[in-house]
């Protein structure tokens, strides 16, 4: 049996609006191993960016606990938390949150700097791999969306992380785009055997998965 990265229990979420008490996330209980590409569905609205935050640790439940790799998230400091996110999670957003003054280079290069280390083998291993070797000095403002979107999936992945999340990170792609972005996804995270999370619509995304969980109003179908 593979071993689990990932251990989600009991995590529930609520925010005040206004007078009131919201729940958006009702006793959420999930695990991925390994290896495992499962992918996040629901309509819009039910919960699943905010369990997605939740289970990377850029977001705190209101109850509940995350373990990753032997480490509950929800109890550690937040110079712990920091560290943990660096080493052992990438994430990418559908909007791709790249640095705007830094080349793609430079993005990519990014978290090993903010960790203090250097890895050009990596960083060029890993450009090539996202075919942006004719681009890495651009910055993001000259990149088409897909060129944007593959330059945060190699920062995602440069410091070789146990779990990489996605939430719907084909969203703002057209078809041919997305196609190779996910196609790039799927087979860096086969040939690391890290773990994948991905939010999507995608109905063709969700059948390439290993496993799909569905949300219905905060609850795990
Ligand atoms: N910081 C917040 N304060 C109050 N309500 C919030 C906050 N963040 C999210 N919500 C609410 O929580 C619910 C779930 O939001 P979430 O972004 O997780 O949905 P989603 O499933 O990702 O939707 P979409 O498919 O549109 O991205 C929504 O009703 C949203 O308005
Ligand atoms: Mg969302």
């Amino acid at each position: 049996m593979t071993e689990q990265v990932l251990v989600a229990k009991g995590i529930s979420k609520s925010f005040a609006l206004e007078n009131r008490e919201i729940a958006v996330l009702k006793d959420i209980f999930l695990e991925v191993r390994q290896g495992e590409f499962v992918a996040i569905m629901g309509k819009s609205g039910s919960g699943k960016s905010t369990l997605l935050s939740i289970l990377a640790g850029l977001d705190q439940p209101s109850s509940g606990k995350v373990v990753l790799n032997g480490d509950d998230l929800t109890t550690m400091s937040e110079e712990d938390l920091a560290l943990k996110r660096q080493s052992d999670i990438g994430f990418v957003f559908q909007s791709f949150h790249l640095i705007p003054t830094l080349t793609v280079r430079e993005n990519i290069e990014f978290p090993l700097n903010i960790a203090r280390q250097q890895n050009d083998e990596r960083v060029n291993e890993l450009i090539s791999a996202v075919e942006l070797s004719h681009r890495e000095n651009s910055f993001p403002h000259q990149l088409s969306g897909g060129e944007k979107q593959r330059t945060a999936l190699a920062r995602a992945l440069v410091s070789k992380p146990q779990i990489l999340f996605a939430d719907e990170p084909t969203g703002n792609l057209d078809g041919k785009n997305a196609e190779q972005v996910l196609s790039l996804l799927l087979d860096l995270q086969q040939a690391s055997n890290t773990a994948l999370v991905v939010v999507t619509h995608d109905p063709g995304l969700a059948k390439r998965a290993d496993r799909t969980i569905t949300i219905v109003d905060g609850q795990l179908l």
